[in-house]
Parts: structure tokens; C-alpha cells; sequence
């Protein structure tokens, strides 16, 4: 008898599940629910801020110009425009290129900046200096390749350039590959 009510004693009780009360219930709703409106809120927020921050860039972006049918050995200007994304703020860029074919037969774009002090060059616009650009600014003058002859101490950089289906794109403005 007395064996019996101990092996009663001895048999372990299940651990008592901690209720929950009404008012923890209610807390914990309310604040799931809370939590769940804010995140819909703040996050397209969020995004609207930083998205243009984390869009790819246009770099690398190429614009088309010219037919490479009237790409010559003498140095043609071409006028484009260059559509720049900058954080929220898009601008179109009016650009200068100076394109030729050059004696190896590939084509190439100058830029008209001056590497002196950023004024625009011209070409064959100094009868004393001709076939070169000409900066009217302090006097630059360069070759058809661009090669700094006084002034400047630096060759006029270029656009990089690709030929698809019979026209020339020019991309981004790179240092002179050409001269040094
Ligand atoms: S800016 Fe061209 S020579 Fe000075």
C-alpha cells in the first residue's frame, strides 16, 4: 500500500505551461501588428532613398554619332548629347568630339578640352598651325593625334569608341591612348 503511493510520489510531473495573459496577448498582438504597419510604411521610404544610390550607373553607356562611312583621315567635329544620370537629378550634356580614322586604319575621338586650362580647341583654326587643333585661350596646340606640342602638358584625351552597324559610338572621355 505504502509502496504503491510512493511509486506515485516519485513519478515526475509535467512541467506546468506558463499561461499567457489576456493582457500579454494583447500586448504582444497589438505590437506585431504595429511593427507590420511601420515596415510598410518605412520601407518603400527607404527604397525611394537609397534606389538611385544603388541603380547601376551609366557608365560605360555608348552614344550613337556618326555614319563610319564619313569617317575620313581628316579630323571630323561631331556635336552629341549625353544623357547623365546623378543621383535623382538627369541631365543632357552637350559634348564636342573631333573623329578620324587614324594612318591604321582604326577610328578615334578626341576630346576639345584643352589640357591646359579646359578651354575648347579647334581644328585648322590657325592658318600658322595647320592640320593641328588650336587652343585660342594661351596658344596649346596639338597634333591630329592629339600630341601636346606647347603649352598644355598633356595630350587631349579621348572618347572610347565601338563600330556597330555602320555607325560610330563614342563612350566615356579616358586619357589618350595614342600619345603620350
Ligand atoms: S586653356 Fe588652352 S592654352 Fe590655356
Amino acid at each position: 500500500m505504502s509502496n504503491h503511493n510512493d511509486s506515485e510520489h516519485n513519478v515526475p510531473k509535467p512541467p506546468k505551461r506558463k499561461e499567457m495573459s489576456r493582457r500579454q496577448f494583447l500586448t504582444y498582438t497589438l505590437g506585431g501588428a504595429t511593427a507590420y504597419m511601420a515596415a510598410g510604411v518605412v520601407l518603400p521610404m527607404v527604397r525611394f532613398g537609397v534606389d538611385p544610390i544603388l541603380q547601376k550607373k551609366d557608365e560605360g553607356a555608348f552614344v550613337k554619332t556618326v555614319e563610319v562611312s564619313k569617317v575620313t583621315s581628316e579630323p571630323l567635329e561631331v556635336h552629341f548629347e549625353l544623357k547623365q544620370q546623378d543621383g535623382w537629378y538627369t541631365s543632357n550634356s552637350s559634348l564636342i568630339a573631333w573623329v578620324r580614322r587614324g594612318e591604321d586604319g582604326s577610328i578615334y575621338a578626341l576630346s576639345p578640352i584643352c589640357k591646359h586650362l579646359g578651354c575648347t580647341v579647334g581644328y585648322n583654326n590657325n592658318p600658322e598651325l595647320p592640320n593641328q587643333y588650336f587652343c585660342p585661350c594661351h596658344g596649346a596646340h596639338y597634333t591630329q593625334e592629339g600630341k601636346q606640342l606647347a603649352v598644355a602638358s598633356k595630350p587631349l584625351d579621348e572618347y572610347t569608341v565601338k563600330e556597330e552597324e555602320g555607325w560610330v559610338y563614342l563612350g566615356e572621355i579616358i586619357p589618350n591612348q595614342r600619345v603620350q
